[in-house]
């Protein structure tokens, strides 16, 4: 498919668990509309680390919103936000009512302003639910911890499959089960598995949903 002019002011969600490929694939989305992208998992990711650098639990609610409420934009561009402990510390941060709540505001802000392309786990269903798309990225546990291993590979990581796989695992669980603002797909989501998908093929089928529903 062609380039299309710019949607303007569309807002696009794009959820998932872990390691579906929903951010490569949404921020291709995004250049493709000419949309701002955002990708809300830095946001709990830079949350967490906060915590985790003033020697706190990232379960512990107070420290944690209070991170939330410190972020600024240097903390999203710091290495370490990705990995083992990064995963596991975003993923205990976002289950606390208070930090979802700080973090609200701004990842509104930056759709409305605009229009965008959002990933995370609750874009369809809390923070833009009038969202005209929304597209729920899902694969199986296998393949995406498959290419999480990857992944680390690439970037000279040594990792035990097996590990890569319960870990992705816990936190699909721990994503799924919180109380506030779980990982599930919103009603009117379109469910894409890109189990057996690569990533272009993926945003091909992307596209072409967004095409359908928007009608361009
Ligand atoms: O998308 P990611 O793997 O970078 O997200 C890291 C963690 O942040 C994820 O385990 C759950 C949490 N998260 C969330 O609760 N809501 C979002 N919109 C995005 C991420």
């Amino acid at each position: 498919m062609s380039a299309a002019a710019p949607l303007a002011g569309v807002v696009i969600a794009v959820d998932g668990p872990a390691a579906a490929g929903k951010g490569t694939l949404a921020r291709r989305l995004a250049a493709e509309l000419g949309l701002p992208y955002l990708d809300t998992g830095l946001l709990y990711r830079a949350t967490g680390r906060r915590v985790l650098e003033g020697g706190a639990d990232p379960r512990d609610v107070l420290a944690a919103e209070a991170a939330a409420r410190a972020l600024t934009a240097a903390d999203f561009t710091r290495p370490d936000l990705r990995g083992p402990e990064a995963d596991m510390a975003a993923s205990a941060v976002a289950a606390i009512p208070s930090v979802r709540a700080a973090l609200l505001d701004w990842q509104r802000d930056f759709g409305r302003t605009h229009g965008a392309v959002l990933d995370g786990r609750d874009i369809g269903t809390v923070v833009f639910p009038e969202a005209p798309v929304k597209l729920f990225v899902t694969a199986s546990a296998e393949q995406r911890a498959h290419r999480r291993w990857m992944e680390l590979r690439a970037r000279g990581v040594a990792a035990d499959p097996d590990a890569v796989l319960s870990e992705l695992r816990a936190r699909d669980a721990q994503d799924s089960s919180r109380a506030v603002a779980p990982l599930k797909p919103a009603a009117d989501a379109l469910t894409l598995d890109t189990t057996a998908l690569d990533a272009e093929a993926a945003f091909q089928a992307a596209r072409a949903l967004v095409a359908a529903k928007l009608g361009r």
